[in-house]
């Protein structure tokens, strides 16, 4: 695969690359929608990954060419990128250069083949893999010396201030940072990270993945309104943001909201605990007690925060009515993904049920596949 990823480099771009850089997609085991307000995640990198195979140019042309485009080379002046310049799927990347640019680091152009088996819009954070997977790539070109967390930040950078989506951190730091056989516990805060070890395996468990094929879209602003809405009750209650609201003080605290924001606050507040629960369970070896915990976020992000939808909604329930331990959805919402924790042996009925429960409904199918915490973004040659 790598080899191929040479290969096609070559045929595209008339020479070897100098190597190829892989980073992988994520899911989010809980902590949904606590990255923008300082608190805590914890996703885990899919075995699905971006590659990009790339080789400097002296010239401060950007050249890409995606497998998985139109078969064309978008081809960039290096000094001619600004945000809005780029709007194809090729701001990702080009916005990684920018980004670098813009920072201050010394880098030129460069040849870029990518290749991708990341699902797009499903909620898995294919764009951030392929901004750190462009990030790693030229980190080694230019020599640059970023750490993994520097190429997270770098590639969120791309993603805010170049594609214009206001996401938070955890998706490029999942990318980025993510070891094989552990989930990444990060405080979006202080940026702390512990990587917290998850053998689904050992404990007779897998981890399902259910894409429902509803595509969801960050960068049409319901995205950014949630955003707003949360930074504007932080205000209204005088925190710098919701992670500083005790759960002791919550009550009290939607008692002072709009009627508009409290479900919003509560949601944060809640699941920041739920992602520290998980952690209690997981260290304490039970990773089983995992399963409620996850049903109980997906209830508030339907309920509270309303970021589910009918598809989503019907995985969780026609998943945790065929025996899964628990179900949510993952990402940042209005379709995507739904993962579930499933005893192995119900690994096929569950997602059979789930499968058929969106046959009755009239919905396409959805595609299921299990999935173990795998590698952050690396060099593969
Ligand atoms: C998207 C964003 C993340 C995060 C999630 C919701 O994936 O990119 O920063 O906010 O939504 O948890």
């Amino acid at each position: 695969m790598i080899d191929q990823a040479a290969t096609d480099f070559e045929a595209v771009h008339g020479a070897r690359p100098t190597g190829v850089w892989a980073a992988p997609g994520r899911v989010n085991l809980i902590g949904e929608h606590t990255d923008y307000n300082d608190g805590f995640v914890l996703p885990i990198a899919l075995p699905h990954a971006t590659k990009v195979a790339a080789r400097r140019r002296e010239d401060g042309r950007v050249r890409v060419y995606s497998a998985q485009g139109d078969g064309t080379i978008t081809d960039l002046a290096l000094d001619g990128l600004a945000p809005g310049v780029v709007t194809s799927w090729a701001a990702y990347p080009a916005g990684v250069f920018w980004a670098l640019a813009d920072a201050g680091h010394a880098i030129g152009g460069a040849d870029l083949y990518v290749d991708s088996d990341v699902p797009t819009g499903a909620g898995l954070s294919s764009s951030a893999a392929l901004e750190c997977a462009t990030a790693a790539a030229l980190n080694d070109l230019y020599g640059l010396g970023l750490t993994a967390p520097e190429i997270a930040l770098v590639a969120q950078r791309a993603e805010n201030a170049f594609v214009g989506v206001p996401c938070g951190v955890m998706d490029q730091m999942a990318s980025a940072c993510c070891t094989e056989g552990a989930a990444l516990f990060l405080d979006t805060r202080t940026m702390e990270q512990r990587h917290v070890p998850l053998d689904l395996e050992a404990a007779g468990l897998r981890l399902l993945v259910i894409d429902t094929r509803v595509k969801h879209d960050l960068g049409d602003g319901a995205y950014a309104a949630l955003r707003a809405g949360c930074e504007r009750a932080a205000d209204l209650l005088g925190l710098e943001a919701l992670r500083d609201l005790p759960a002791a003080d919550l009550d009290a605290a939607l008692e002072r909201l709009p009627e508009e924001l409290a479900p919003l606050v509560r949601h944060v507040v809640t699941e920041n605990q739920r992602v520290v629960e998980t952690i209690e369970h997981l260290d304490a070896g039970r990773t089983a007690a995992l399963g409620p915990v996850l049903t109980a976020g997906h209830a508030s992000l339907r309920d509270d925060f309303r970021v589910s939808c009918p598809e989503t909604d019907l995985a969780v329930e026609a998943a945790v009515a065929a025996g899964a331990l628990g179900a949510r959805m993952t990402g940042g919402g209005f379709g995507g993904s739904v993962i579930a924790l499933v005893e192995t042996a119900d690994v096929e009925a569950v997602a059979e049920a789930v499968r058929s429960a969106f046959a009755t409904a009239g919905f396409a199918a959805p595609v299921a596949f299990t999935a173990v915490p795998s590698a952050g973004a690396r060099r593969l040659a």
